[in-house]
């Protein structure tokens, strides 16, 4: 700090780079007069500010990013031609931004919501972008659903804050979420830093190889750091005494030189195994368990560099599931193709339409060459001189022609539906399988943590419809938390429980 303020000033400019004649003092008729229109400086100086915020993203608005690289660890090219992965030791470099989902940029980092883990892989073929979680699994399975449930989670339209009707109703509605609830207000639904905790690319995607044959994939990154949890009493202590808990953790952690890193896994099912597997593999609210499909390590990720501006290179970061590259696409997972039109979507609305070419944004080890061009705010050469359109005569850039994921044969009536239901395929079995993975603390805390959110509820029916999924999960499960919100409420009206 002291050399910083022992170093020559520049000269203050306005926003075209003259002198500014008086920072401190506004132009007026007589010292004590009205003020001056002429005066640009002031003028300037207020419109600027007026125009400093943009629409914060309408899900995960808060986040911390951090740049850094992954590192392939073992040769999976009998499973991709993708070609950052194509050679044990090679590197590439990324950004990734964690978040939490609900609630505003302003918001306490420790509450109780998943976790965003959203990487860009500056690609020699492209930007990759893989926005996950920290949980490998998701309340809902169609997209039609995703503004509904996120209404449910934000503020209320009246009361303007999270009411626990709006989100203990939507889930009473939408027993698919019971997997993901029961992970949720599990002891990782609040993870004590965004270094200690997991990532996952939750969706099922798709590998090609060289060869041309096809493997579903699902992506897992295990914090090296080990995993720590925060309890209900701990989170709501720190969000108070320091809200940006995580935030600064991450910022602290990598400027003193403790850069955090994840092993990064894949499991893979060959595609042909997809048609009879014992439930839908592309079904979100389900992980596929590790006796049927191993993890295999491939890689390594380490984060060692923050951004060294927030807004330009956080606030206006840009990921999104449709950014694939040559050997990498997705599945027919329905929320994962609902995805890959919201983001760019979001995008183009929060940031514009040149988003792309803002630098955090922008592919780093290729030149992005197309025919897009101008739109608001096109601050690049626009292409220059280049032909604006293709077919061309003049060396325009031309396609590729080379499959980039494998097509796949399709039947069925078109028309509103829900998936095709597998052998095991029901809303319950994986979120009794992991309540009884826990122990009996754990399964305690979990209780706890349920039956405090039900017993604020206001309708008795709504209370019912939620226990009954939980109890269809598992028996011993529902009836804990039924007979935990009896006491709660009984309690709260002042009658002994
Ligand atoms: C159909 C379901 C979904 C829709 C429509 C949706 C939509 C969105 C939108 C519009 C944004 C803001 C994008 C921006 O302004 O840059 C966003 C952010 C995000 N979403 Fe989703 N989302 C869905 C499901 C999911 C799922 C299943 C995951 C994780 C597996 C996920 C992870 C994220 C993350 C990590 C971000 C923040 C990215 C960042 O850090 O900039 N979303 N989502």
């Amino acid at each position: 700090m002291a050399d910083e303020c022992a170093k020559d000033r520049k000269e203050l400019t306005t926003e075209s780079g003259a002198p500014v004649v008086d920072n401190q003092n506004s132009q007026s008729a007589g010292s004590d007069g009205p003020l001056l229109l002429q005066d640009g400086h002031l003028l300037e100086k207020l419109a600027r500010f007026d125009r400093e915020r943009i629409p914060e993203r309408v899900v995960h608005a808060r986040g911390s990013g951090a740049y850094g690289h992954f590192e392939v660890t073992k040769d999976v090219t009998a499973w991709t031609k993708a070609r950052f992965l194509s050679a044990v030791g090679k590197r590439t470099e990324l950004f990734i931004r964690f978040s939490t989902v609900a609630l505003e940029s302003g918001s306490p980092d420790t509450v109780r919501d998943p976790r965003g883990f959203a990487l860009k892989l500056y690609t020699e073929d492209g930007n990759y972008d893989l926005v996950g979680n920290n949980t490998p699994i998701f309340f809902i399975r169609d997209p039609l659903k995703f503004p509904d449930f996120i209404h449910s989670q934000k503020r209320d339209p009246y009361t303007h804050v999270q009411e626990p009707d709006n989100a203990w109703d939507f889930f009473s509605l939408s027993p698919e979420a019971t997997h993901q609830f029961t992970w949720l207000f599990g002891d990782r639904g609040i993870p004590k830093s965004y270094r200690h905790m997991d990532g996952f690319g939750s969706h099922t995607y798709q590998w090609m190889n060289a060869a041309g044959e096809a493997f579903w994939v699902k992506y897992h990154f295990k914090t090296d750091q080990g995993i720590e949890c925060l309890t209900s009493k701990e989170a709501a202590e720190i969000a108070g005494n320091n809200p940006n808990h995580h935030h600064l953790d991450l910022l602290q952690s990598i400027d003193k030189g403790d850069f955090p890193s994840w092993t990064v896994s894949v499991q893979l099912m060959p595609l042909a195994d997809a048609v009879n597997y014992r439930f839908n593999p592309f079904d979100l609210t389900k992980v596929w368990p590790f006796k049927d499909y191993p993890k295999h390590e491939i890689g390594r990720m380490v984060l060692d560099r923050n951004p060294d501006n927030y807004f330009a290179e956080v606030e206006q970061s840009a990921f999104n599931p449709a950014n694939f590259v040559p050997g990498i696409g997705p599945s027919p997972d329905k929320m994962l193709q609902g995805r890959l039109f919201s983001y760019g979507d979001a995008q183009r609305y929060r940031l514009g339409i040149n988003h792309t070419a803002l630098p955090v944004n922008r592919a780093r080890a290729t030149e992005a060459a197309n025919y897009g061009r101008d739109g608001s705010m096109r601050f690049d050469s626009n292409g220059g001189r280049v032909k604006n359109y293709e077919p061309n005569s003049f060396n325009g850039p031309a396609q590729s022609n080379q499959a980039q994921s494998r097509p796949l044969e399709m039947h069925g009536m078109s028309g509103a539906q829900k998936a095709t239901l597998h052998r095991e395929d029901n809303d319950f079995v994986q979120a009794g399988s992991l309540y009884r993975l826990m122990t009996e603390p754990e399964k305690e805390r979990l209780v706890e943590n349920i039956a405090q959110g039900l017993a604020a509820v206001s309708c008795d029916e709504i209370i019912e419809r939620s226990v009954s999924h939980f109890s269809q999960a598992d028996a011993d499960y529902g009836r804990r938390i039924a007979e935990r919100v009896k006491a709660l409420r009984t309690s709260k009206r002042g009658v002994p429980a």
